[in-house]
């Protein structure tokens, strides 16, 4: 089935926020899930689209100091392993590197195993950065170099 990467808007928020545990399991990230994210920055803002639906998605936007920063990325517990994970990276990095970006980050929790692999795979470095979102909140940080 053909998979098709659009520019993301608020309809498909409000869609994948209804599927939310597809995305994302027991965890729940609706908080994160922010419409202005989707109007302020929808040129960095992707989703995957097939004739069953949305298979995943990315919430990203590029900083002044020119960092693609990846909010956001999930795909469908269905459309897992298949290379969509990356081909959504490769089109925000298309639009990022168009918006003068020249680094990527993004950041994950520490006992999230699946994203430091699915980011080791797609070139990023890794560190442990303590206290990120907090006191006592460490949080992986992701980092890879657009040359
Ligand atoms: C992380 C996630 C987005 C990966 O998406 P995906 O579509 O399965 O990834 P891809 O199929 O494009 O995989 C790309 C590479 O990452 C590797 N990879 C992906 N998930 C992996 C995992 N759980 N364990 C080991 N390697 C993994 C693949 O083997 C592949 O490597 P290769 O290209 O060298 O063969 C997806 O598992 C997901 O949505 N997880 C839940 C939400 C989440 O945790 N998001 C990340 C928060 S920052």
């Amino acid at each position: 089935m053909a998979v098709r990467i659009d520019l993301a808007d608020v309809h498909d928020l409000h869609q994948v926020l209804e599927d939310h545990p597809r995305y994302w399991g027991e965890r729940d990230l609706r908080a994160l899930h922010l419409t202005a994210l989707v109007r302020e920055f929808g040129s960095t803002c992707l989703v995957a689209r097939a004739d069953d639906g949305i298979r995943g998605y990315l919430i990203g936007f590029v900083t002044p100091d020119r960092t693609g920063y990846v909010h956001l990325i999930a795909t469908r517990d269905d459309a897992r392993g298949t290379g969509l994970g990356r081909t959504l990276y490769d089109a925000f990095t298309e639009a990022a590197r168009r918006q003068g970006a020249v680094r990527l980050k993004a950041i994950t929790s520490v006992t999230n195993e699946g994203s430091v692999a699915f980011h080791r795979s797609l070139g990023f470095d890794d560190r442990v950065v303590q206290d990120y979102d907090g006191p006592g909140r460490p949080r992986v940080v992701f980092t890879r170099d657009l040359n």
